[in-house]
């Protein structure tokens, strides 16, 4: 499979809000491969959200196993973050903002509950960079990027510096 084209800011389906993934919908499997093989195909991708492909469900991937060995990947449908506990600011970047990196501040600890590809239902209690990865992705089925988490335009974010292509 290829990787698919990503959406990127100002494309207005970054800004829409995901329907909740039925128990019947037979796409999902494939919907799932494909953001793993997008997300894969980005240098230094940790997660991907299915807007960024054009596809308004609410399915989410994170993983962080090229920063934290052995970091198990969660495939994310429906995912809700039921608590925020704590709060940290630190540096993202998105692939649909590939130009800019901002600080933003989240909780450094979440709980999330969300189904898996059998749709059963899990839950998860998570600090750092898992947490915060997580709060991204969800936002994006919210219809967020993270700049609309920054608390001022002009000094948090920052634009990437340019490399020659
Ligand atoms: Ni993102």
């Amino acid at each position: 499979m290829r990787p698919t084209h990503i959406r990127q800011f100002p494309d207005p389906v970054l800004g829409k809000i995901s329907s909740l993934v039925k128990r019947n919908d037979r796409a999902i499997e494939t919907l799932i491969e494909r953001l793993i093989v997008t997300m894969r195909h980005q240098p230094g991708g940790i997660g991907i959200a299915a807007p960024q492909i054009g596809v308004l469900k609410q399915v989410a991937i994170v993983d962080l196993s090229i920063k934290i060995p052995g970091a198990k990947q969660l495939i994310l449908i429906n995912p809700k973050i039921i608590s925020f506990e704590d709060e940290d600011i630190f540096r993202e970047g998105c692939m649909s903002l590939p130009d800019y990196t901002a600080n933003v501040r989240r909780a450094d600890r979440v709980l999330v509950k969300w189904q898996d590809m059998d749709f059963k239902d899990c839950e998860l209690e998570t600090t750092g960079l898992e947490a915060r990865c997580i709060q991204h992705e969800v936002d994006h089925l919210n219809g967020l990027l993270f700049v609309d988490r920054v608390s001022s335009l002009k000094s948090d974010v920052f634009r990437r510096k340019v490399y020659l292509k």
